[in-house]
């Protein structure tokens, strides 16, 4: 890659989620392998308060259970297999819980926590993932996001020095201007890579914003991002990824 322009950081999506069972330890433990700089990862809230690591809402396309996790207790979302469903050498993968990726993950790696279901439970995630976070001493690696921007402006307002990110695919007019507007300090911005071009990228660098684009898996669309000049990347496969920077 060209000296002019900043390596981005890898940040694997849901883990290694082209190689893995997205959003398990196996997942993981992958892409930090694979020399993630970051991972990304979706969050839900248990009926018994739990930070639930999973992306769907319910347990149905993950796991060989079913249900909608808000309703489930802890015990019984972990007796279901999150990893056979991807190929039977992952059988034995349980949905983890935001603490076990916390333990896994070391400092210095960059936790970008997805809040899923932020309206759903009308904001109820937010006081249990902060005081958990906190707890784990993480959160100056942790960027929490979320397409719902309401609720990472209550975050914020609820844990000042967190660091947010406003996911969304919109093809918008202005990307930094609209981050201007929250009204809190944002950290980052997390669009559809394929919504954002290079002078967006710039206008949002020079305003002090990360930007951190997504599902960015074809080798073609990560030597555009990386020309760009984004952050981060956030993508399926971090070896990809890593090996494009490292070539
Ligand atoms: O955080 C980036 C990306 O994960 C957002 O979409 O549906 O994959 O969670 P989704
Ligand atoms: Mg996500």
């Amino acid at each position: 890659m060209s000296s002019t322009i900043k390596r981005p950081l890898v940040i694997g999506h849901r883990g290694a989620a082209g190689e893995a069972p997205e959003n398990t330890l196996a997942s993981f433990r992958l892409a930090l392998a694979q020399g993630a700089d970051g991972l990304e990862l979706d969050v839900h809230l248990s009926n018994d308060g739990e930070i639930v690591v999973c992306h769907d809402a319910t347990l149905d396309r993950t796991t060989d259970g079913s249900g909608r996790i808000g309703e489930l207790r802890l015990e019984e979302i972990r007796r279901c297999d999150a990893g056979a469903w991807f190929h039977e050498s992952f059988r034995g993968e349980r949905v983890p819980v935001l603490a076990e990726v916390l333990e896994l993950t070391p400092p210095g790696v960059l936790l970008n926590i997805e809040v899923k279901d932020a309206e759903g439970s009308a904001g109820a995630i937010i006081d249990p993932l902060l005081e958990r976070v906190n707890r784990q001493g993480r959160l100056r690696d942790v960027v929490f996001s979320s397409f719902d921007h309401k609720c990472m402006r209550e975050l914020k307002r609820r844990e000042p020095t967190a660091r947010i990110g406003l996911l969304y695919a919109a093809n918008l007019a202005d990307h930094a201007g609209y981050a201007a507007l929250l009204g809190v300090a944002v950290h980052s911005l997390h669009p559809d890579y394929r919504l954002i071009g290079r002078d967006d990228v710039a206008a949002a660098v020079a305003a002090g914003l990360c930007v951190y684009p997504y599902t960015v898996n074809r080798i073609e669309a990560l030597r555009d991002m990386i020309a760009c000049g984004v952050t981060g990347i956030i993508t399926d496969f971090p070896a990809r990824l890593a090996a494009l920077l490292d070539g």
